[in-house]
């Protein structure tokens, strides 16, 4: 048979791959407008839409799934360990200068080295110094085909399928022509603001928080499983060449605008300069800005931008003699804790904070350290009155580094974790496993007051206005209990603050009714369950489509959802079996609560349809038949009710069949469900 010369339009199979093509190339351009460049051109809806496009087309066409399709960055299952994967080149390390006399000092060596005379000035390219982990990237005729952490520089360990969930890098590099072999080297990173999350995350599950956003991000990047990996959003910079073929730059400089070009992440602040003086400045004025930069640097780097000067200055045995790097002052400094104050969190967590003497640490004045937890204060043995070391390390609050036990006078005094709540006296407990100590009062005025702040707040339910201190005088005039009480409030009760007007009241109350129809993943979220952070939430928005579907979840259905694992199901199952949970929900209801369904695919063709399995299936497995409901705007749900549009009855078929048909359900066979699915229409 011969084959066409032009791709045949009207082959569906050909169609189909082209379109798949094409919404890759935009996924990736999307994708790099939004994480490289921050320059969105569409919307998140029509950036899932693409996706979920995508997704179909290569569920209907297996054969087309490419492995640097923007679909399959989080893939494949958990690792047992790390594969050990040697560089083609050593990845070196630098040498480190800590002043501003020893920059100019690697200046005059760089020189003499050179026989250039001492007042030549070199042209330098100087760099932030990020504080994360070094990777290598090996791109193969423009794909990503492995990468691997620097290990102890000569053998890596290979990391490929975490640093494929890094949104911000390429899986295929873009423009036409692409080198046969290109090796990047850059850093692994995550940002504050994502480090903080994972934090705030961390102490609310009882488990012990990262020191710092480099251990967060080492601790994400060595992730045996992808999956988890994939919820951290680690960023990358890339900053030097390994080994290429098909490439060859001149400089530093022109190395940046290659890969760049290919959509590769360059850091915006990597700067050319001419002389040492002006690299002098670059570091003063880094160390100015690190305190406003959204991730952590703990210094500058300088290289010598010319690769042929490079080459003449070779290298040590750890480190080349063409870079440097210039080191900042650590962030820390000797305080005293005056006290250690326990404070109750929303999810009853007792977290012990250190009172300090205040100091001044790189221009911020800290008067306060978290100390996590109380392992963490046995591990360091801090007692109240200790001299201590405290460090501002990427967190709001900074953490305590060590004690000076050398300062230790005799008077210092430890402190046991509480018995009982110190807020409202009821028994603390210690979950196994967990390193948190817990409040378990119902109705601890802390955990209350947290709860609606959270309830209220942004990501939740977004009542404009309704910030900490309104809350705390709606706690304080006995006008609200709980969540519900908020949608019961009257503009008398606004006129009762201190400083209230009309409009403001009007305001807030226009807000409260606003957020009455708020989408069901934020309703779930604000309603605090524990273990349900926005992203579950909105999981389990889209495969319950209402709260009702949700309370009557099992825990065997809820473990069968992707990423929900064993303890969120157990915590949402125990937040629903709680009768003042359910009252609180009923009466947000009745007051007129009722969250949007958030539907996977607008206008899919079974939007907003209910499904129940029942029995086996032949042809799909569970996750996979969820899967297929739920790009189509349906949902799947565990038990049959009234409200069920179809069952789905599978071989040997348990009881919910027989409800199905006492209460007139359609029922299908696994063959009339596949062919619902399957119709093109
Ligand atoms: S260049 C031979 N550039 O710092 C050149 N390194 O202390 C090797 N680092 O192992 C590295 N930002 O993990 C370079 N802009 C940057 C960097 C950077 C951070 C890290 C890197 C390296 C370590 C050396």
């Amino acid at each position: 048979m011969q084959m066409p010369l032009l791709p045949d339009i009207h082959d569906p199979q050909e169609s189909a791959r082209a379109r798949a093509e094409e919404l890759r190339r935009l996924l990736e351009h999307h994708n790099r407008m939004y994480y490289v460049l921050d320059a969105p051109e569409v919307t998140d809806a029509d950036y899932d839409a693409l996706f979920r496009e995508l997704q179909a087309i290569e569920e209907q066409h297996p054969g087309l799934v490419t492995p640097e399709s923007p679909t399959q960055r989080v893939g494949g299952s958990a690792l047992d360990k790390f594969a050990p994967l040697p560089h083609r080149l050593p990845m070196l390390s630098l040498e480190n200068a800590t002043n501003e006399e020893e920059i100019r000092e690697f200046d005059q060596r760089v020189k003499k080295i050179l026989a250039l005379p001492a007042e030549a000035e070199v042209g330098y390219v100087c760099e932030p110094k990020m504080d994360g982990l070094a990777v290598e990237l090996v791109y193969e005729n423009g794909v990503l085909a492995v990468a691997s952490t620097r290990g102890d520089g000569l053998t890596g360990e290979d990391v490929t399928a975490n640093i494929r969930t890094i949104r911000s890098l390429p899986l295929r590099l873009s423009g036409k022509a692409a080198p046969h072999l290109l090796e990047v080297r850059g850093e692994v990173y995550l940002s504050l603001e994502a480090f903080q999350h994972i934090n705030r995350e961390k102490e609310e599950n009882g488990e012990p928080p990262f020191a710092n956003p480099r251990n967060a991000a080492a601790g994400s990047l060595r992730q045996l499983d992808p999956r988890i990996t994939a919820r951290r959003p680690l960023s990358v910079f890339c900053y030097a060449p390994g080994v290429g073929e098909g490439t060859s730059f001149d400089s530093q400089q022109e190395f940046f605008a290659f890969i760049g070009a290919k959509g590769l992440p360059v850091n915006p602040l990597v700067r050319q300069v001419t002389g040492i003086e002006a690299a002098v400045a670059y570091y003063r004025e880094m160390q100015e800005r690190r305190e406003s930069l959204p991730y952590e640097i703990d210094g500058t780097v300088i290289k010598v931008d010319s690769y042929a000067l490079q080459r003449e200055l070779g290298e040590k045995s750890r480190s080349p003699r063409w870079a440097i790097a210039c080191k900042f002052p650590p962030r820390q400094a000797e305080t005293v804790v005056e006290d250690i104050v326990p404070s109750v969190g929303r999810t009853g967590v007792i977290t012990p904070v250190a009172h300090l003497r205040p100091v001044v640490v790189s221009g911020v004045t800290v008067a306060r350290a978290t100390l996590h937890n109380w392992d963490e204060i046995a591990a360091k043995d801090i007692r109240i009155g200790d001299a201590v070391l405290v460090e501002r390390a990427g967190d709001v609050i900074p953490a305590v580094v060590r004690v000076l036990t050398e300062k230790r006078t005799g008077r210092e005094l430890p402190l046991p974790p509480p018995q009982t709540c110190p807020e409202c006296g009821s028994e603390v407990v210690r979950i196994a496993d967990e390193v948190a100590v817990r409040c378990m009062g119902l109705s601890c005025p802390p955990q209350i007051r947290e709860s609606i702040i959270h309830f209220a707040s942004r990501n939740a339910m977004d009542i404009e206005g309704l910030g900490e201190k309104f809350i705390e005088q709606l706690l304080s005039l006995g006008l609200v209990h709980n969540v519900a009480d908020i949608y019961r409030l009257t503009r008398d009760d606004f006129m009762r603050f201190e400083r209230m007007g009309d409009k403001l009241a009007g305001n807030l109350l226009a807000a409260i009714d606003n957020s009455k129809q708020r989408e069901l993943g934020r309703f779930i979220f604000a309603l605090g369950i524990r273990h349900v952070g926005e992203r579950t939430a909105k999981t389990l928005a889209q495969s319950y489509g209402s709260l009702e579907n949700l309370e009557q979840a099992t825990i065997e259905e809820l473990t069968g959802i992707r990423d929900i694992g064993a303890t969120v199901a157990q915590s949402i199952r125990t937040f629903f079996d709680n009768r003042d949970n359910v009252a609180v929900v009923r009466r947000l209801q009745e007051a007129g609560v009722a969250p949007t369904a958030e539907e996977k695919r607008v206008g899919g063709r079974l939007s907003g349809k209910s499904f129940v399995f029942t029995g086996g299936l032949a042809r799909f497995t569970r996750d996979q038949a969820r899967r297929i409901v739920e790009d189509e705007g349906g949902h799947v749900v565990g038990s049959v009710s009234r409200k069920t549009d179809y069952v789905v009855a599978g071989e040997e078929p348990g009881s919910k069949l027989d409800k199905a048909r006492e209460l007139g359900v359609a029922v299908l066979s696994e063959a009339q469900f596949s062919e619902l699915v399957q119709k093109t229409d």
